[in-house]
């Protein structure tokens, strides 16, 4: 008999690190450990892409692409992941398909081999830009289902997205459960159902938060996932993934195959411990968020939409209407079809529901995020928006019901013209466009240090 292998995607480096630290780990920090990560015998690194992009500009003054080109020279021999956000790239709007096409090629240029391709919709329409560019650059692209439950997300319908994405030309099909909401029969239920109805590689993405994952993570290996994602124990736990450990441990003595190197990643764990030390010495790792909070399991909503509505209520001094807002939760999310409460609708959903019931009445207010929405700016909602919200909104005015970003013009030319001679290259243009303040701020200081490195030149320019 042979035994499955179950294959593990290392997420220390991007959403352990965006889950726990706020995406603060500088490269500077973990470069040492890179050859030591890349003899582990992982599936993949996941380590760019997500908030580490946004982070590199803004908090560490790093450039995200000489991150990537350093990691990908440190790690010849591991595939490199990253985590895109289909037609908003790595952020929440929606992009031209020129931006789009150009942000893959110089993902895949720089060194990443696998992008795992998403949209908070399940609106496949906003990834096949992403995931065609992904497939001409020769590169691995990851078709991802949004994990989420409600009335019209069936085994069937997800299995049906699957097919949709084989079609496309994906290599894998991501199960994300970024709301660590999935419980292990669900995950077993829906790897068996994508199993039977595509012929593709399936890996499974969740997070600790209500302390589901493990079991989750072990009955989806059951059930015949071939990869799992999974953290440094250094890193795990809480809203991060379960632990890599524990995870290579419990499998194997399940009776798969897990071709981890466990001597090396011992190495490398030994060497995160004490970062975390000072993470959490520095106030930059909250021990909090390393807990078990099935807080999410009994609202269904994820663990941070019921901290924002805290946070919201406690700053209006509101904090008594909670238990209404959280019964209001669930019809508001009914209401706009059952978006999967991921970012940005579980803002849109969690703010909607406490103005209708701050106000006193419903849709008294609506936000311009969810007229938006209703609009299809975002794209095809998942079921039906209520016909009486739609009126209100729109009047006798249709929805779009195209692609979002076919009425947008091409963008790089415009974003090249306005950056003239700061842009070095069209990796800085694609910077810029993601992020235009941040890159801008970015340009001035590496500007600043390349002057005062180089006197010399500057002396040049004054003359
Ligand atoms: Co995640």
């Amino acid at each position: 008999m042979t035994m499955k292998q179950v294959q593990f995607t290392e997420t220390v480096l991007r959403d352990a690190n965006q889950s726990l630290i706020a995406t603060r780990l500088p490269f500077a920090n973990f470069a040492p450990i890179l050859q030591t990560l890349d003899q582990a015998g992982y599936y993949s690194l996941e380590c760019w892409g997500g908030a580490t992009f946004d982070s590199c500009l803004r908090y560490l003054g790093e450039d995200p692409w000489e991150r990537l080109r350093q990691i990908r020279k440190a790690c010849p021999n591991t595939k490199l992941q990253m985590l895109l956000r289909g037609q908003n790239l790595l952020g929440y709007k929606h992009y031209p398909d020129d931006v789009v096409r150009a942000f893959v090629r110089k993902s895949v240029e720089n060194g990443m081999d696998i992008i795992r391709i998403f949209d908070a919709l399940n609106d496949l329409r906003n990834i096949e830009t992403a995931v065609d560019e992904t497939l001409k650059c020769g590169a691995h692209a990851s078709g991802t289902l949004c994990f989420t439950a409600s009335p019209i997300h069936t085994l069937n319908n997800f299995a049906q997205l699957a097919v949709q994405l084989e079609k496309m030309g994906v290599q894998s099909i991501c199960i994300k459960d970024m709301a660590g909401i999935m419980g292990p029969k669900e995950a077993y239920d829906l790897v068996r159902a994508i199993k039977q109805s595509v012929q593709l590689p399936v890996v499974v993405h969740t997070h600790n938060t209500t302390g589901l994952g493990p079991m989750t993570l072990l009955k989806a290996a059951e059930a015949g996932a071939d990869v799992i994602d999974t953290a440094l124990s250094a890193f795990s736990g809480g809203t991060s993934q379960p632990a890599t450990e524990t995870m290579a441990y419990a499998l194997r003595q399940m009776g798969c195959e897990v071709r981890l190197n466990d001597k090396i990643v011992k190495e490398a764990n030994d060497f995160f411990q004490p970062l975390v030390k000072n993470f959490i010495a520095e106030g930059l790792l909250n021990p909090t968020v390393l807990g078990t909070s099935p807080d999410a399991l009994i609202y269904q909503i994820p663990g941070g939409m019921l901290s924002n509505l805290v946070a919201q209520l406690t700053a209006q001094n509101k904090l008594g209407l909670l238990d209404e807002v959280l019964t209001e939760t669930p019809r508001v999310r009914e209401d706009l079809g059952y978006p999967p409460l991921v970012t940005p609708m579980s803002q849109m959903v969690g703010a909607q529901a406490a103005s209708n019931v701050l106000a006193g009445a419903r849709y008294k207010n609506i936000s311009k995020e969810v007229r938006a929405y209703v609009r299809g700016e975002y794209g095809k909602a998942p079921g039906q928006i209520n016909p009486e919200l739609q009126h209100k909104i729109l009047g006798d005015d249709p929805p779009i019901t195209c692609r979002f970003a076919d009425l947008l013009p091409p963008g790089l030319e415009a974003a090249k013209a306005e950056l003239g001679s700061r842009a070095t290259c069209e990796e800085d243009i694609l910077s810029y466009i993601a992020f235009p303040q941040q890159a801008e701020t970015f340009f001035a200081a590496r500007e600043a240090k390349r002057s005062k490195t180089f006197p010399y030149v500057l002396r040049k320019v004054e003359d």
